[in-house]
């Protein structure tokens, strides 16, 4: 290609939870791309809390690399092909991390048709891995109709689709929570959530107890403090999805909640998962997900952080900021 293209990798380990003074911005020379693969000029790139604990340890995925490029999901069109399938212009879903120009095998990248309403980072966000996951989270943890539901981070890309499909599926009461009165108004006012907490003021397990008298089913993305209040507020035979644990993001771990006794006394059940074992889901969430986002029941926020210079604000934005609406991406446009 003869292009430079810049793009941020890992110059250090953070010290502690919050400190992403980590990454620096290099430039390097783009190479052609070889028989089979191609080169995408990316658009937008995703910012995830999974990737908080990769910057300094093994998770389900290695730790990042010292010295190269943050792995991360990115849409953008490809300028360059060497396969037949893949054409100047083309847009696409890939995992060429955090760079302007990415070359990586054309087997692996997803087509997208993005559109004035439905722009491509829509496919990061609600039509991508963060809402499939909040499909899969209500599956496993068998969400049913009449249930009343708990969803923690309901501000952010997981959190946000999941209160949006348990509303549209009739769900009788859903409660959200996330973090300051902005966040809570944007869960009553845009997202239909019945009931928003602030866990930054409320004392989550009372209000709850307080306006649904008890919850069967909660999705949990941040665990710790939540996890217990969770724990306290089940019904009997309750379920609960283990999306993430952002709480301890960041830290040495967090201490089990104190009242693990009521997964027996309630005879609760508790379903962890990982999205990457559940794309044969794909087609059934989209199936459903772009008739509600055609119909204005799903509906699609996306924060974005300013180049690739913003890195670290993105990241520190997964940690809490007012600002923060649904999905937060790097936009390189
Ligand atoms: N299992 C899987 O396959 C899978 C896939 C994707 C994501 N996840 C997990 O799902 C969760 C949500 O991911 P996302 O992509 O949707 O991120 P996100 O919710 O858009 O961003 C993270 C949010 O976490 C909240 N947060 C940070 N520290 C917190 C704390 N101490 N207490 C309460 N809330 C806190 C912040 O919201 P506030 O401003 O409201 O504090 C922030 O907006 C994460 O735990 C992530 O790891 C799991």
């Amino acid at each position: 290609m003869g292009v430079i293209g810049r793009e941020v990798v890992l110059e250090r380990r953070p010290a502690r939870r919050g400190d992403f003074d980590c990454f620096d911005v290099v430039e390097r020379r783009v190479p052609d791309p070889l028989p089979g693969q191609v080169v995408i000029a990316s658009t937008a790139l995703s910012v995830d809390p999974s990737m908080i604990p990769r910057l300094t340890a093994d998770t389900y995925a290695p730790k990042f690399t010292l010295g190269r490029v943050i792995e991360s999901r990115a849409v953008g069109r490809v300028v360059s092909s060497a396969d037949d399938r893949w054409a100047h212009g083309d847009w696409v879903v890939h995992s060429g991390g955090w760079r302007e120009f990415a070359v990586v095998d054309a087997a692996t990248v997803t087509r997208i048709e993005p559109t004035p309403d439905v722009p491509a980072e829509t496919w990061l966000g609600v039509l991508g891995a963060p809402g499939l996951t909040a499909f899969v989270g209500l599956d496993v943890a068998r969400f049913t109709p009449d249930d009343v539901v708990w969803v923690s981070g309901a501000a952010g890309a997981v959190g946000s689709v999941a209160v949006q499909l348990a509303k549209a599926r009739g769900a009788r009461i859903v409660v959200g929570s996330a973090g300051g009165r902005e966040k809570c108004r944007y869960l009553t006012e845009v997202l239909g959530v019945d009931v928003a907490l602030d866990y930054r003021s409320d004392d989550l397990a009372a209000a709850i107890l307080d306006v649904t008298g008890g919850i069967d089913l909660y999705f949990d993305n941040v665990g710790g403090s939540h996890l217990q209040a969770a724990l306290a507020t089940l019904n009997v035979g309750g379920r609960i999805a283990a999306c993430g644990m952002v709480e301890g993001y960041g830290t040495a771990g967090l201490p089990a909640p104190h009242n693990l006794t009521e997964i027996i006394t309630k005879r609760l059940t508790m379903s962890g998962l990982l999205v990457t074992d559940h794309l044969d889901k794909r087609p059934a969430f989209l199936a459903e997900a772009v008739d509600l986002v055609a119909s204005g029941r799903l509906t699609s926020s996306i924060t974005k952080y300013d180049g690739l210079d913003s890195a670290a604000n993105a990241m520190s934005a997964l940690l809490g900021d007012a600002a923060k609406l649904g999905k937060a991406v790097i936009d390189l446009t």
